[in-house]
C-alpha cells in the first residue's frame, strides 16, 4: 500500500480484554485487529451487537486503554489533548444534562473547546438548523425523543468543527426521514473533507454513505473492503435498457439463448429500494400539503414533515446569499476557491470561525492549561445549571 498520506487512524494488533473483579479474563471484546483510516474516508465499522464496535471506538478516543497492540490518531496517542481537539464524538448513549436546553447544551460543549461566546452563538444557530432542531432551541434535552437526542448529539459532536468524526450508531432511534437526513449530513461533511467513522448494526443505514466497511464479529475483523468491491458480483452482467418493443425483445432473447448455450438468464424490471419509495411517498404528501396530524403516532414524523426540511433549506439559502457573515469573512473568502455550492459556503464559514476563534483565544489558553479549561467549563456548567446564561 502506498503511504504518501498520514493515516487518520492506525491500529495494529489492537486488543481489549475486560477482566472481572478477581482479575480473571472475562471478555475479549476486541481481539487483535489491524486497520487504517485514510484522510477524507467515510468508514463503516459494522457488526452485530456485542461484536466490539463501541470498545474499538472508545480506544480510538482514549476512553479505554488497550490491553494489547497499539492505536494512533493523527499519528499521536489518542490520550493527547491535541488529538482530542481534532475529534468529534457521538456516543452510543447520549450523555446529555437533561436540565439544559438544546442551546445551553451546545453552549456548554462549545465552552469546553474555548470557542468565544460570539462564535459559539453563530455556530449554535447554524448547527441547530443543520440538524433540524431550531424549533427546539429552548426546550430541555431531557424532554427530547430519542431521535432528537441523536440530533443534538450530532450537533454537539460538530461544535468544534473537528477533522475526524466518530459516530457510534448515529442512526439508531431515527425514523427513515431522520435517517436519510443524518446520512445526507455525513455526505455533506465528507464533501468538506472530513474523515468519518460510523458504527452500525443496521447495514442499510450505512450502505449508501460508506466508502469502505470493516465487518467485526467476536472482536475480530471478518471482512473489510471498499463497498463497490465487496458488493459487486463481478462474474455476472446486467444490462439496463428503456422498455423494449416486443420484436426487439424477441431478437435480444434469441441472441442471448444462442450465446449462453443453455445457461440460465433472467429478465426483470429493476426495483427501487423501500427507502427510495418511502421518501417519495412522504415528499409527495408534503407537496400536496397533506394534513399529517392523523399519523403522528410515532411523535417524530409530524415534526420532520412540518419543520426540518424547510429549516434546512432556509439555512442553506441564507448561506448561499452573498452576504458576508462578518467583516472577517472577506479576507478568508478570497482564499477559498469560487464558491458555488452550499457545502462550500458552510465550509468557508466554519473555516473563518476557526481562524477567528484561534486568533481571539489568548495565547496562554491554547495549550497546556487543561486544568484551567476544565475549571472554566465547570464554572460554566454551574452558571448554566443555576439558570443563568452566557458569560
Ligand atoms: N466495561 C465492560 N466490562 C466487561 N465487558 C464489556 C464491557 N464493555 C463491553 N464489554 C463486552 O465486550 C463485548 C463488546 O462490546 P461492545 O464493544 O459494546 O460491542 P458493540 O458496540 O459492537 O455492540 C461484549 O461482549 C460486551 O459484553
Ligand atoms: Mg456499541
Amino acid at each position: 500500500m502506498e503511504n504518501n498520506y498520514e493515516p487518520v487512524v492506525q491500529a495494529v494488533g489492537l486488543t481489549k480484554m475486560f477482566r472481572d473483579f478477581w482479575h480473571r479474563p472475562k471478555a475479549r471484546a476486541v481481539n487483535g485487529i489491524d486497520f487504517e483510516i485514510k484522510p477524507g474516508e467515510v468508514v463503516g465499522l459494522l457488526g452485530p451487537n456485542g461484536s466490539g464496535k463501541s470498545t474499538t471506538v472508545k480506544m480510538l478516543l482514549g476512553l479505554l486503554y488497550p490491553t494489547g497492540g497499539k492505536v494512533t490518531v493523527f499519528g499521536k496517542s489518542p490520550r493527547e489533548v491535541e488529538t482530542k481537539r481534532e475529534i468529534g464524538y457521538l456516543p452510543e448513549e447520549s450523555y446529555l444534562y437533561k436540565f439544559l436546553t438544546a442551546e445551553e447544551t451546545l453552549n456548554f460543549f462549545g465552552s469546553l473547546f474555548n470557542i468565544s461566546a460570539e462564535d459559539r452563538k453563530r455556530r449554535i444557530d447554524q448547527l441547530l438548523d443543520m440538524v433540524g432542531l431550531a424549533h427546539a432551541r429552548y426546550r430541555r434535552v431531557g424532554e427530547f425523543s430519542k431521535g432528537m437526542a441523536r440530533r443534538i448529539g450530532l450537533a454537539q459532536a460538530m461544535i468544534n468543527d473537528p477533522a475526524f468524526l466518530i459516530l457510534d450508531e448515529p442512526t439508531s432511534g431515527l425514523d427513515p426521514l431522520g435517517c436519510r437526513e443524518v446520512k445526507d449530513l455525513i455526505l455533506a461533511l465528507k464533501k468538506r473533507g472530513k474523515t468519518v467513522l460510523i458504527t452500525s448494526h443496521l447495514l442499510s443505514d450505512v450502505e449508501d454513505i460508506c466508502d469502505r466497511v470493516i465487518i467485526l464479529y467476536g472482536g475480530k475483523i471478518r471482512a473489510e473492503g471498499a463497498l463497490d468491491e465487496l458488493l459487486t458480483v463481478s462474474d455476472k452482467t446486467r444490462i439496463l435498457t428503456p422498455q423494449l418493443p416486443k420484436e426487439a425483445m424477441e431478437k435480444l432473447l434469441g441472441l442471448l439463448r444462442e450465446n449462453l448455450h443453455g445457461e440460465q438468464f433472467n429478465v426483470d424490471h429493476p426495483r427501487r429500494t423501500l427507502e427510495e419509495f418511502f421518501l417519495d411517498v412522504i415528499s409527495q404528501a408534503r407537496r400536496e400539503s397533506v394534513e399529517t396530524a392523523g399519523v403522528s403516532g410515532s411523535g417524530g414524523i409530524a415534526e420532520y414533515l412540518v419543520g426540518d426540511k424547510e429549516d434546512k433549506n432556509a439555512v442553506l439559502n441564507s448561506l448561499l446569499q452573498e452576504t458576508p457573515v462578518e467583516e472577517k469573512t472577506a479576507a478568508v473568502a478570497a482564499a477559498v476557491p469560487a464558491k458555488s455550492s452550499a457545502d462550500e459556503k458552510i465550509a468557508s464559514v466554519l473555516e473563518t470561525e476557526k481562524t477567528a476563534a484561534v486568533s481571539e483565544a489568548p495565547a496562554t489558553a491554547r495549550s497546556g492549561d487543561t486544568a484551567e479549561n476544565i475549571r472554566r467549563a465547570n464554572d460554566k456548567l454551574d452558571s448554566l445549571l443555576g439558570g443563568k446564561s452566557g458569560e
